[in-house]
């Protein structure tokens, strides 16, 4: 494994945090989105982020700079032709992820791994489009990317066993602990038992059995979690968990998962959470307020 330069597609939450943890580590990245502002918004907030480093003597001024030039940031997918590994993190949506894909098995030499972020899309159905699905993978890193230690590692049926090892390899240089599961399942561990708690947490909500407040403290105090429900389902943005609670629905057929139409009333309204600044809870007031929703 000689991995140095790392392609990041898509430059939202995810994305971001996978380009800033790369830099950290010393490598190089290309990130790329569809958007010139997010790009530049993505940049500026991962310097943001190593600023408040430098303020509480952390770091060096030199440093950051350092670590931001490694990251270069395009709009032009081509760019991958001359990386070592390509993860993608574009919006939570099959189509999409089968377009860029298909579009990446032309641009990426053959013994490249392409590796999706995805939460719930199928992995085999991510590679489908591929002339070679056996070097498409999950590589399913937890938010903020950074900070959070596991990254789950999901072959799809087709995947070669060396690839996934590859791809676990990286994980660990990248400091964090890889989980690899032993088959392919919508969503892998965490995020499919994640689910089926958040998806209630909504649900309580819409019956009205506790305010968003009350949800959010009763399962932090209740069952000692860092954080409520709601507040992550914010935090991970109402959409992306929307499309990851649907796909769990339709492709496991199962009631557990059936999404909340409030959510879908959200996405609409524009309350996609922390990243529009409304989403259960209104964060342009400090401190957020829970948000009307009716
Ligand atoms: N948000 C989370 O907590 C979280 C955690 C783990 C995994 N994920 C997964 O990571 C992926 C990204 O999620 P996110 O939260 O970063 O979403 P996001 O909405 O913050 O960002 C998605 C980005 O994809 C870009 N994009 C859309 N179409 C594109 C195209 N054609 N070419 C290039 N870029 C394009 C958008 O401009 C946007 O910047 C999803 O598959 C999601 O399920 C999300």
């Amino acid at each position: 494994m000689d991995i140095k330069k790392v392609f990041v597609l898509g430059a939202g939450i995810m994305g971001s945090g996978i380009a800033h943890l790369c830099a950290q580590q010393g490598l190089n990245v290309v990130l790329v989105d569809i958007d010139e502002g997010i790009l530049k918004k993505s940049l500026a907030g991962i310097e943001g982020i190593l600023n408040k480093k430098v303020a509480k003597g952390k770091m060096t001024e030199d440093a950051v700079k350092e670590m931001v030039g490694r990251i270069k940031i395009s709009t032009d997918k081509n760019e991958a032709a001359s990386c070592d590994f390509v993860i993608e993190a574009v919006t939570e949506n099959i189509n999409l992820k089968q377009k860029l894909f298909k579009e990446l098995d032309e641009i990426v030499p053959d013994e490249i791994i392409l590796a999706t972020n995805t939460t719930a899309c199928s992995i085999s159905e991510v590679a489908s489009v591929t002339k070679d699905p056996s070097r498409v993978v999950g590589m399913h890193f937890f938010n903020p990317a950074v900070v959070m230690k596991l990254v789950e590692i999901m072959p799809g049926l087709a995947t070669k066993p060396e690839v996934a090892a590859t791809t676990k390899e990286f994980v660990e240089s990248l400091g964090k602990e890889p989980v690899v599961t032993a088959k392919e399942g919508i969503a892998g561990i965490a995020s499919r038992v994640l689910a089926g708690m958040l998806n209630e947490a909504v649900w309580v909500l819409e019956e009205g059995i506790g305010t968003a407040a009350d949800i959010d403290k009763a399962m932090k105090m209740g069952s000692n979690l860092p954080m409520g429900p709601l507040a992550l389902i914010d935090m991970i943005g109402i959409d992306t968990h929307l499309a990851k609670t649907r796909n769990l629905y339709v492709k496991l057929g199962d009631a557990r998962y059936r999404p909340c139409y409030l959510l879908e009333k959200m996405v609409h309204a524009g309350y996609l959470g922390r990243k529009a600044g409304k989403g259960f809870y209104d964060y342009t007031q400090d401190p957020p307020v829970p948000t009307v929703l009716k």
